[in-house]
């Protein structure tokens, strides 16, 4: 068997592995076999990619020279360690930013990918694949390829890179609101369309450089226009554009495998993306549509009054005398990392037997199911870990609630407000429980930047200081409780 045909039937291997791999971790307890169907099937791909190019194919037989093999290798090495580096030092905070990264690498790659198949095919009409591709007639498919990768990864790039300085608070979560953004929006895509045309019957290095230009606005202005609630769907949404130019760049360069993944994680992530606008009440046209028809919110300057501050002894007080307790954790629960001592007080408390439930909602915060994965790592038990449908119609009858870092997702002003930025994103309805304890540092907003009615609510109490430092000391007052009463 040549090494041509070996190597397509290792792409048959890998993109059933990556089918594998996506039905794995669509469940949390099949998550880590996924993960491993996902290593090895991206360590095959890696393997037959490099063979069939050093070795050359039946179109194109002389395979790498010497140095093609060293820069190859250089590329390998470097992004191998950089990777390694990356994933070893990533806080689970840091993720969604990294993951935006990469996919901004995906979207850069299908640039330069089509920016080579233009220059070794279109402006070099004396060489022998612009012949042999114009005598098939095949040369405007090739052009519109080239207009397309080039159009999609840019617009990946570019709104990669804003939501990657969203997401690690390098640049303001609010949306950027320029005058007609709507009209901005659409009038880049007409524009698109025409020069596509325009290309594919004259291939020129200017309509290139323009849709290069074009679409590197576009990608950046599509995502600085999303408030910072709807980030969540932004990210899934980039991941699936990533995927779109990554089969964009599979066509290009003929490689089927290419072609396969990009469509993989192309469709995964527009179903991702859809599910998260359903569980947020977003419409999906408006977010991939950067914000179409969002306007911006009022100004946070309304007065809601005065809050009330609790301290972590009065807290576990109230929480040895409850019946019923649920805790809604957020964002603020892993920077931080306070799901041990969490685990400790919930398993306390059930001990004396209160009724401690937990109350998740799908964004709360920076990933898809990160509290989950929290709650999971200090060994919380799965059926007291309720998601928000589940628990909403129980505040009313909940003693206590305890707002673990948790902000936008606690919002009465998504239901109140219908100017708010939040507006019509479900939220856990924690303020109609009879106590609510929020713990925070200060009277700061969250991800969202909007001002949070809940902290001025009459049930509600702040417990200031950071959670990790607080659970621990409600940890101790539980227990210098029991002392007391042996
Ligand atoms: P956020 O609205 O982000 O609020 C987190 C709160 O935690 C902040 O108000 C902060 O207040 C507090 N906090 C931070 N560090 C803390 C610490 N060490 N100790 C105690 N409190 C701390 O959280 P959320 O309710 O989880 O909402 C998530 C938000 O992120 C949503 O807007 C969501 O759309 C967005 N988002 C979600 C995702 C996914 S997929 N889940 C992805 C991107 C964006 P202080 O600074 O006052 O302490």
């Amino acid at each position: 068997m040549s090494i041509e045909t070996a190597s397509y039937a290792a792409y048959v291997v890998a993109g059933l592995l990556f089918i594998l791999a996506l039905a794995g971790l669509s469940k949390h307890e099949t998550a880590r076999v996924g993960n491993q169907f996902g290593i090895l099937g991206m360590a095959i791909a890696l393997v037959s990619t490099i063979a069939l190019a050093v070795n050359g194919n039946h179109e194109d037989p002389s395979g790498l020279e010497p140095i093609g093999i060293g820069l190859l290798v250089a590329a390998v090495v470097v992004g191998a360690a950089v990777g390694l580096w990356r994933a070893k030092v990533v806080e689970m905070t840091g993720m969604p930013e990294l993951i935006a990264l990469l996919h901004s690498f995906v979207g850069l790659a299908a640039v330069l990918v089509g920016w080579n198949g233009y220059l070794h095919v279109e402006h070099d009409a004396g060489r022998d694949a612009a012949h042999e591709l114009d005598a098939a007639g095949l040369l405007g498919i090739h052009s519109a390829e080239v207009f397309i990768g080039v159009f999609i990864g840019a617009v990946t790039f570019t709104g990669s890179i804003v939501a990657f300085l969203k997401l690690s608070a390098r640049m303001k979560s609010a949306p950027m609101v320029l005058p007609g953004k709507n009209l901005l929006n659409v009038g880049a895509l007409v524009v698109f369309v025409a020069l596509t045309v325009w290309f594919v019957l004259e291939p020129s290095l200017w309509l290139l450089v323009g849709v290069t230009a074009i679409a590197l606005l576009l990608g950046w202005h599509l995502v600085a226009s999303i408030g910072g609630g709807d980030m969540p769907v932004v990210v899934s949404m980039l991941n699936s554009y990533s995927g779109w130019a990554a089969a964009a760049a599979g066509f290009l360069l003929n490689n089927p495998l290419l072609i396969i993944t990009g469509a993989l994680v192309g469709s995964s992530g527009a179903f991702l993306s859809y599910i998260m606008c359903k569980a947020m009440n977003r419409s999906f046209i408006s977010v991939i549509a950067g914000g179409f028809g969002i306007e911006a919110g009022p100004g946070d300057d309304k007065d809601y009054g005065e809050h009330r501050e609790i301290q972590a002894d009065d807290v576990a007080d109230l929480l040895a005398h409850a019946s019923s307790v649920v805790i809604t954790p957020g964002y603020g629960m892993a920077v931080a990392q306070a799901q041990y001592p969490v685990a400790e007080m919930t398993k306390k408390l059930r001990e004396k037997g209160v009724e401690v439930r937990f109350g998740i909602h799908p964004v709360a915060g920076r990933l898809p199911g990160h509290m989950n994965v929290l709650l999971a790592e200090a060994k919380v038990p799965y059926d007291i870990v309720l998601e928000m449908d589940e628990i909403n119609d129980d505040f009313p009858d909940t003693d206590v609630v305890l707002v673990i870092g948790a902000n936008d997702t606690v919002n009465p002003a998504a239901l109140e407000e219908p100017g708010s930025p939040i507006a019509g994103m479900p939220v856990l309805e924690v303020w109609n429980a009879k106590d609510v304890i929020v713990f925070k540092r200060s009277m700061a907003t969250g991800y969202a930047g909007v001002q949070n009615p809940l902290f001025f609510k009459d049930n509600t109490q702040m417990l200031f200081g950071d959670a990790r430092d607080k659970v621990n000391e409600i940890v101790a007052a539980l227990g210098a409780d029991e002392v007391a009463r042996r």
